[in-house]
């Protein structure tokens, strides 16, 4: 059945003509890499963090939509393990932003029934930072409804290196045997164990590179690029892309 979904129509995201999604063939795990807030700041002539604070607006919007089209995954790529290397006050910045988007929309996060979950290395992260993610991720953790996931502190190679070492120690413990070693057993290493594969992988900003995302968990994923910065992503690009996944033919290697 084609749904329609209504969204919060406003000057600056006018709703364009619905699209027509098919309610059974929603991806179930979309990844975005959120791309381009710092360009969309420069393009106003105003400081970069200006850009993620934007962007954070736009996080709201978009865990509705794909709350309410029924996404059951959502994982956004806000902070990478390279990002370190920006500078201070940048990286300060985006610290602190999981404490302002929580303050203000754990709220409505618990009454949507979305998950918080994280993928990363966490425990390196300030306190801050640390204390409002835990505190969403322990307030959300019965709900069964979208999962929220954050990449934060993420970074693809670390994850697969982190995972190889698991597994050696746990060969060289007598644990293990190497002919057991598969492709369902390095998955269950990775911190996306409890979750499914990404359908679909979205990235803003005109890039279409992966820098250090995902990279084994997106080996069929369908990619779906845009010029547009993240602040200025709305629901019916979004919208767009789940369309655009819909009129793709995957064949997972078969004919
Ligand atoms: C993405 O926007 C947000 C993060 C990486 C945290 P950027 O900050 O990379 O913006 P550009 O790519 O410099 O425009
Ligand atoms: C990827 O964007 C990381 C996030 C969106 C968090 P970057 O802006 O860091 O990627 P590069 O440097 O353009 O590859
Ligand atoms: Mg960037």
């Amino acid at each position: 059945m084609p749904i329609k979904f209504p969204f919060k129509k406003d000057k600056k995201h006018p709703r364009t003509e619905p699209l027509g999604l098919e309610e059974s063939h929603i991806p179930k795990h979309v990844a975005i890499i959120m791309d381009g807030n710092g360009r969309w700041a420069k393009n106003r002539g105003m400081p970069r963090i200006a850009g993620h604070k934007e962007g954070m607006g736009v996080v709201k919007r978009i865990v509705r939509y794909a709350s309410d089209v029924g996404v059951k995954v959502l994982t956004l790529y806000a902070f990478s393990t390279e990002n370190w290397k920006r500078p201070k006050n940048e990286v300060d910045f985006l610290m602190k932003l999981p404490v302002d988007f929580l303050s203000t929309y754990l709220p409505e996060l618990i009454e949507r029934n979305v998950q918080v979950r994280t993928i990363g290395d966490f425990d390196v992260l300030p306190a801050h930072t640390q204390k409002a993610v835990k505190e969403a991720m322990e307030k959300t953790k019965d709900n069964d409804g979208l999962i929220l996931n954050f990449a934060l502190n993420y970074g693809s190679r670390f994850e697969m290196v982190h995972a190889v070492k698991q597994i050696a120690s746990k060969v060289q413990q007598g644990e293990l045997d190497i002919s057991e070693i598969d492709e369902s057993m390095f998955s269950q290493e990775l911190y996306t164990s409890e979750l499914i594969e990404p359908d679909l992988l979205i990235r803003t900003s005109g890039e279409q590179r992966l820098s250090n995302f995902l990279l084994w968990q997106l080996a069929y994923a369908e990619f779906w690029f845009t010029e547009v910065y993240w602040p200025d992503f709305d629901e019916s690009h979004f919208e767009k892309a789940l369309y655009d996944f819909q009129n793709r033919k995957r064949r997972f290697g078969g004919v």
